[in-house]
């Protein structure tokens, strides 16, 4: 039975669309199984990868954050139901590394694995929930590298010349005379610099291998037309857009190998190394299978970078594929970096935010939702101990803990039971008891999964958690609003009005833990089985609110609250508002990395 329209238009002006019957039309997107004409069902896929890691110091915060990224975006796409796959990994070739090597006095291949051993574990501290780790001195990346080298070549996009030009050793990439900026170094000797990365450059001379780049203006100006959504977010696509405003001369891919020993030697050519990038940009080919069976994951590639790749992954990487003749990646998503109490992290000023203490101070859980709900893609984000504090005690132990703990404590839900939901009772066609702002909470609830949706998908996560957060306050004023605990249990007007308030914010406790999986997944287990919500029940599909309003069976009236009554999530010690950091974290503001 729904509620008689009737009703709706006579006590409530300002009535929404939750009061109109939206609840009609079921959640837009919630199956993921595509029908062909034979009808045989094709499971959708979904292949996301993060950068690999260079590993020539430990994981830093601004590392953790395009894994958490990316493993948002995989943990969304498995809710709704596609088959996934999500491939993270560390670079391990390259002069810096083998440099990094020297400086610690081993050889190159022990000390990467030991430094890829340790992002590893920040992944698994951090329930980074990667499905392949690829690193690329592994032999199936050689194979790799040296097909897409050979394809490249067979087609004629290889070429040997002579390049001479501005060298940045610590970048490993050769510049133009307009990327590079004359300074004086500390011993006040003139210098040229890179404009971007600001590190000094020599002026060299040698023979390479070079890749036919000036050949593909064209073919990416048309595929970033005809793909308007490949780079996001938007601003990021205009200056990419921008660099091929510019001239986009040919690229050098190899290095002599008697400058650079440690990486995989040119096929035919060992006096040759393959260029860095051109090595560590494959990897994402070597996950799926390249060059034996990888088409079936290729096309719904999503590359998650940071600002400063974007160029290798938007430009070089996408005119590679379009050489070997492969699509560039289905969408890059950008994101922007981490500074730390306003200033850019570096190892040199010694501010690098250490990700294990953090995790160890603020819960995994914590330190995700922190970085996912103030981390915006668009521009820089700061860092300091005492905002994350203040967040996730505003917003997971107050507000989203406060809400189960008040419906689901004893005092207001002696029977330990998602209560049952009477309609007439909400709205109250006998005594009016709802009011406007319920309907509009309702409203706010019932549009949240869509909105979510578009936000995940975007990977704006930030936008995602900010609704999220809104109607969990809106939830909290409802209860607050209506005061429960005031009402007389004995009193059956009274009693069906308290039941139903408490199946309401059970029911929306239930999409917040269903809609925030992908980002604190521990703490929505936590609340979920609080709720008595079973493993099977958490799905995109499973996103049916409140469905006693329209009269419709909820699966959950009636049912065992689950037995942890623990805290959600414990407050963080903190001061009130005060810049003060936090007492119990305090030591754990890095000014050196420990692990
Ligand atoms: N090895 C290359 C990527 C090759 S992918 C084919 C590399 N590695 S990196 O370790 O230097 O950076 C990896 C990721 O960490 C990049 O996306 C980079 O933007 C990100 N971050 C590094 N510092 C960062 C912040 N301070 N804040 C946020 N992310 C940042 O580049």
């Amino acid at each position: 039975m729904r509620t008689p329209l009737r009703f709706i238009t006579r006590s409530c002006k300002t009535v929404g669309s939750w009061q109109q019957g939206a609840f009609l039309t079921p959640f837009p997107t919630q199956c993921r199984i595509r029908r062909t004409s034979s009808d045989v069902c094709k499971e959708e896929k979904s292949y996301v990868t993060t950068p690999i890691f260079y590993v020539n110091a430990s994981p830093h915060l601004g590392h953790l954050y395009s894994a958490l990224l990316a493993d948002c975006m995989h943990r969304y796409k498995l809710l709704r139901g596609f088959n996934s796959r999500f491939a993270t990994g560390t670079d391990e070739h390259g002069l810096k590394i083998q440099q990094a090597a020297d400086a610690a006095g081993e050889d190159p291949l022990t000390f990467c694995t030991g430094v890829s051993q340790s992002f590893r574990r920040l992944f698994s501290s951090c329930s980074v929930s990667f499905t392949d780790y690829i690193r690329t001195t592994e032999e199936r990346h050689r194979r790799a590298v040296e097909h897409f080298w050979c394809t490249l070549r067979d087609k004629g996009l290889i070429y040997k010349g002579s390049y001479e030009g501005w060298y940045s050793t610590p970048d490993e990439s050769f510049l133009t005379s307009t990327q590079v900026a004359d300074t004086v170094d500390t011993t006040g000797q003139a210098v040229k610099v890179s404009l971007e990365s600001g590190h000094k450059v020599e002026w060299l001379k040698e023979e390479n291998y070079m890749f036919r780049l000036s050949a593909f203006r064209t073919p990416l100006l048309d595929w970033l037309q005809k793909s308007p959504d490949a780079i996001q977010p938007e601003r990021f696509r205009q200056d990419v857009l921008q660099w091929l405003q510019d001239d986009l001369p040919d690229l050098s891919v190899s290095r002599q190998r008697s400058r650079l020993q440690w990486g995989i030697p040119v096929p035919g050519d060992p006096d040759h190394t393959v260029y860095v990038w051109l090595d560590a940009l494959v990897n994402y080919l070597t996950v799926v299978g390249y060059p034996d069976d990888h088409n079936q994951w290729w096309n719904v590639t999503r590359h998650i970078v940071g600002k400063d790749i974007l160029k290798f992954h938007a430009i070089y990487w996408p005119a590679f594929l379009l050489g070997a003749g492969l699509p560039p990646p289905r969408r890059i998503h950008a994101h922007s970096h981490w500074t730390v109490s306003g200033t850019k992290m570096s190892k040199s000023l010694g501010n690098v935010v250490d990700p294990f203490a953090c995790s160890r101070a603020f819960t995994a859980d914590g330190l995700r939702y922190f970085l996912l709900r103030r981390g915006v893609p668009d521009s820089d984000c700061d860092y300091t101990d005492h905002k994350v504090a203040k967040l996730l005690n505003a917003e997971l132990a107050d507000s989203l803990g406060g809400l189960l703990n008040r419906c689901a404590a004893p005092a207001l839900n002696p029977t330990q039971t998602y209560p049952p939901f009477c309609p007439p009772s909400f709205p109250s066609e006998w005594d009016g008891r709802a009011v406007p702002e319920d309907y509009r909470m309702l409203d706010a609830v019932q549009s949240l999964p869509t909105s979510v949706e578009r936000h995940y998908e975007s990977l704006h996560v930030h936008k995602a958690l900010e609704d999220i957060a809104s109607c969990v306050r809106q939830t909290n004023g409802f209860v607050q609003r209506h005061a429960p605990w005031k009402l007389n249990g004995k009193d059956s007007g009274d009693r069906r009005w308290l039941d139903a308030i408490v199946h309401v914010s059970l029911e929306c406790l239930r999409i917040y833990g269903t809609l925030l999986q992908p980002v604190v997944p521990q703490v929505a287990d936590k609340l979920l089985s609080r709720l008595g919500v079973g493993a099977d029940e958490r799905k995109w599909t499973d996103l049916d609110f409140l469905p006693s309003y329209r009269g419709k069976d909820c699966p959950f009236r009636g049912r065992t609250l689950g037995p942890d009554t623990g805290v959600l999530f414990n407050r963080l010690e903190s001061p009130s508002g005060d810049k003060q950091k936090p007492k119990k974290i305090k030591k754990q503001i890095i000014s050196r990395q420990t692990n």
